[in-house]
């Protein structure tokens, strides 16, 4: 897609300047200071993108490109980010969205810095979390319903510190957005808002890695060959097995690693929101695939194989918090407007849940609303315990975003390790910034 023009970089690839060679077991363990192993500039600007439609979008973009530049490190790394803000009137943060950093490196304005003024700087550094490995994203945290609507994020690639060790698959990130032109919303694969093509050649294997960047869930079949989910957000899959005929539901912020071996004819991935939205994947590129139509919905609860992990639904949890979501009118920052509520009051109103290092944490989630709440806690993976009273039978999973459908009741846990102030809110931000919104602090 060489579309995609910007007023202000000519050639900023944004890619990594490898600093150092690879981390050696020592310096993991050495505090973060010194020269960093990689080094990235990001810097924040307006651009005019041009979707695969032809449609036009005034976006705000990393490195005069969207989505941002890809950023590959690994674990155990010491990581350097100088952000630039080119925007002529707009501040900006970035958040490491499923990276455990330290609350410093955090990104939240108000939070954990002061946003980044125009014709400003900010360097983010801090050391890639051990555990982490595997597909994440960052995006700027100020008024962030406008501006990762507007383009700006990217993908963030966590490798393990030996490195990924299969550089014959083919690895391949994709955003799932929703871009808006003249007030209308494109629902995209990267910018290609209709079927993109693909061509790769038969018996390669495949890594998908996608991510949804739009505030709303995507749902979509992949038709023409079947295929393993190996990762959701970032944590892998204990024994994943092929799927085939069903539908899958990614939500806000979320991102699933899917596998597949090339077959010998063309494959497809479609939304079934927005058939024309996809990608269509074959040796040379061409051909069709029929999508398929009315697929039951897979209950990811129920895939791949149990394994021990540090507690589960039957644990005894030092503190439970119960959160009930819902809707009303009601005043919000001076208007009228449509609150999304978490037990009836919207921020910064919602008591904050105040936790203790070490402890193990409970939290349930009640949707009594009738849109999905993709609940996302920052510096924290949460573990899924129960749906619905039932709990997790297949592969243990770790999630930075739950996502509670309407109706449903969620059980998580974690266990509190990493100290500070932090947001968890619903990653339709939207409804984050109509109230659904909470801190998490430490005593
Ligand atoms: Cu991906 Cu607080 O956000
Ligand atoms: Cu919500």
């Amino acid at each position: 897609h060489g579309s995609a023009q910007s007023p202000f970089f000519g050639d900023a690839p944004g890619s990594a300047e490898r600093a150092d060679d690879a981390a050696s077991v020592t310096e993991l363990t050495e505090p973060d200071t010194g020269p960093p192993d990689r080094r990235f500039r990001l810097e924040a600007g307006e651009m005019t993108v041009r979707l695969a439609s032809g449609a036009l979008v005034d976006a705000w973009a990393f490195n005069g490109q969207v989505p941002g530049p890809e950023l590959r490190v690994r674990e155990g790394e010491l990581i350097e980010v100088t952000l630039v803000n080119r925007l002529p009137s707009a501040e900006v943060t970035v958040h490491w969205h499923g990276v455990d950093v330290p609350n410093a490196a955090d990104g939240v304005p108000g939070v954990t810095q002061d946003a980044v003024r125009p014709g400003g700087t900010y360097t983010y550094r801090f050391r890639v979390p051990m555990g982490d490995v595997g597909t994440h994203w960052y995006h700027s945290h100020q008024a962030s319903s406008e501006q990762v609507r507007r383009g700006l994020f990217g993908s963030m690639i966590i490798e393990p510190a030996a490195g990924l060790g299969d550089e014959d698959i083919v690895d391949r990130t994709v955003m799932l957005h929703t871009w808006q032109s003249q007030g209308r919303d494109h629902r995209a694969f990267g910018i290609a808002d209709r079927l993109d093509r693909w061509a790769i050649p038969a018996g390669r294997k495949v890594r998908l890695r996608l991510v949804v960047s739009a505030p709303t869930p995507r749902f979509f079949t992949i038709d023409g060959t079947s295929f393993m989910i190996t990762a959701v957000d970032g944590n892998p899959i204990n024994g994943p097995t092929p799927l085939s005929g069903v539908r899958l539901m990614l939500g806000a912020g979320g991102r699933y690693d899917i596998e597949f071996t090339m077959p010998d004819g063309p494959l497809r991935i479609t939304e079934s929101e927005a058939m024309d939205a996809g990608l269509l994947i074959s040796p040379d590129g061409t051909g069709e695939v029929t999508p398929g139509r009315n697929l039951p919905d897979f209950d990811l609860t129920t895939y791949g194989k149990p394994a021990a992990t540090e507690f589960d639904h039957t644990s005894r949890f030092d503190r439970t918090f119960t959160y009930v979501f819902d809707n009303r009118p009601g005043f919000y920052n001076g208007s009228f407007t449509f609150l999304w509520t978490i037990n009836g009051k919207v921020f910064p109103d919602v008591p904050t849940p105040v936790v203790r290092e070490g402890e193990l944490i409970k939290l349930r989630f009640f949707n009594r609303s009738r849109l999905d709440h993709p609940m996302h806690l920052h510096g924290h993976h949460v573990q899924l315990l129960t749906r619905n009273g039932r709990p997790v039978t297949g592969s243990p999973l770790r999630r930075d975003v739950v996502d509670v459908q309407q109706g449903e009741v969620w059980e998580v846990g974690f266990r509190a390790d990493n100290p500070g102030a932090w947001m968890d809110h619903c990653h339709n931000l939207l409804h984050a910034v109509a109230g659904q919104m909470m801190h998490l602090m430490y005593d």
